[in-house]
């Protein structure tokens, strides 16, 4: 069972395009994850080629009291998806104040049995600590926190790492965490200082996989493509085959288990 939340409260770092193709990288190798877009921005469900309507997008579920297992999209590309839509982003002041709000995503993954060994559960979060990354990061284990390769990111990880540890204090256990560098530019002298001092806030939580800057992954996002599917981000694609082998090699991403 994986239940991964691929969170950060800095904005344009990576989220979306690390769901997207560390799923790809999943679909890859036989594993079908199921994707929940709870951004409002539907990013997620923008590049999987989706149209949402409100009662069949995670709004069905918030506000309509539809089952999680009704809204799943099975997708061409092999993804399972459940779609965001615009009227979410509502949700803070229609159900903050609602008693047992942070739990109804994780309550409703368990009365479903969407935990399975062969499909792990992706969230792409929003940058911003509402009622929908709560219930993302209160229903998962695991949280992966992509960092872009500069000095506000690393500052942006640094206040997160804070944010996660209150919320250990609140829910009593710990999170499984990782760090992933991203937009790393090698010809750039600051990307590298800044990896270095991840390294030393974070230590052996930083994943040894980097996302590089690469215009062909933004090429490939543009085509509504994930970089398996996009010959010129062959560069991209491997570093993210390397990030999925990484984090089921170092049990993070327990598949199969
Ligand atoms: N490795 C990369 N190389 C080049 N461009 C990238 C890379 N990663 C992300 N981008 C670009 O940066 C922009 C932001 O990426 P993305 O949407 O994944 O970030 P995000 O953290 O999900 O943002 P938000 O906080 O708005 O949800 C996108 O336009 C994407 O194309
Ligand atoms: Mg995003």
């Amino acid at each position: 069972m994986s239940i991964l939340a691929v969170f950060n409260q800095k904005g344009g770092v990576g989220k979306t395009t690390t769901s997207f193709n560390l799923s790809a990288a999943m679909r890859r190798d036989n594993v079908h994850p199921l994707l929940l877009d709870l951004d409002p921005q539907c990013h997620l469900t923008m590049l999987a080629g989706v149209q949402t309507q409100l009662g069949t997008s995670l709004y069905g579920f918030y506000k309509e009291g539809r089952q999680l297992t009704d809204l799943i999209r099975q997708l061409p590309n092999g993804f399972n998806l459940i779609p965001s839509h615009i009227e979410l982003c509502k949700m803070d002041m229609l159900l903050g104040r609602e008693p047992r709000i942070a739990t109804k995503l994780r309550n409703a993954i368990r009365s479903e049995m969407l935990e399975t060994p062969d499909m792990p559960i992706v969230f792409d979060c929003c940058p911003m600590l509402g009622v929908l990354s709560i219930n993302a990061l209160v229903a998962a284990e695991r949280v992966l926190v992509p960092v872009a390769a500069d000095y506000l990111s690393y500052q942006g990880a640094v206040q997160l790492s804070h944010t996660l540890t209150g919320l250990e204090h609140a829910l009593k256990r710990k999170f499984k965490r990782r760090y992933l560098i991203t937009r790393f530019d090698k010809d750039r002298k600051t990307s590298q200082e800044i990896v270095d001092k991840l390294r030393d806030t974070f230590g052996d939580d930083v994943c040894d996989t980097v996302i590089s800057e690469s215009a062909p992954l933004a090429e490939a996002l543009l085509l509504g493509k994930d970089v398996f599917q996009y010959d010129a981000a062959k560069a991209a694609a491997d570093e993210y085959t390397k990030l999925f082998e990484e984090l089921v090699g170092c049990g993070f991403l327990p598949i199969g288990d």
